[in-house]
């Protein structure tokens, strides 16, 4: 059974290209062995980050992720069973989010990941990864 899950956090310190790299390259290797995809997007303070797969491959990897010392007040926001993949293309995509963003500000000028509804900050990170220029990692 396919999932998709949703959460948002806070980074613990300062997201350096450092850090960041680390987690795409962790990333990559682990999701394409767990068969994994998604997208993880950066803001300023914050990370947002959608996991699509089979439900216990993502629950093992969302505990996993959660016990991370990287980040702290890692709020769930949703976690649904889908008939399809719609971040499927890649292992994990890195975009970033701007509240400066044109983007963003237009169409959604009020958002506020914490308190957004899932299906709103979903369609947000679709339309950064189709207007962005996403940093990607293949799923194949
Ligand atoms: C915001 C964020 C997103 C992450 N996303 C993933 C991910 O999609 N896949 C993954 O394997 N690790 C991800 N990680 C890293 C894991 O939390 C964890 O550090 C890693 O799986 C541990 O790997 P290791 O035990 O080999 O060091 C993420 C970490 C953070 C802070």
């Amino acid at each position: 059974m396919l999932v998709r899950l949703l959460y948002v956090s806070q980074p613990t310190g300062p997201i350096t290209t450092t850090v960041t790299t680390l987690i795409l390259e962790k990333s990559v290797a682990y999701n394409k062995k767990e068969n994994i995809t998604g997208v993880l997007c950066q803001g300023s303070d914050l990370w947002i980050q959608v996991l699509e797969g089979e439900r216990s491959q993502v629950n093992v990897l969302y505990a996993r992720i959660m016990a991370d010392r990287n980040h702290k007040n890692i709020e769930l926001l949703s976690m649904e069973e889908i008939t399809h993949r719609q971040f499927g293309q890649w292992s994990m995509a890195l975009v970033y989010l701007s509240k400066d963003d044109p983007m963003v500000k237009m169409a959604h000028p009020e958002f506020d990941p914490y308190s957004a509804s899932a299906k709103d900050a979903i369609s947000i990170l679709d339309e950064l990864l189709k207007t962005g220029s996403p940093i990607v990692s293949n799923a194949s």
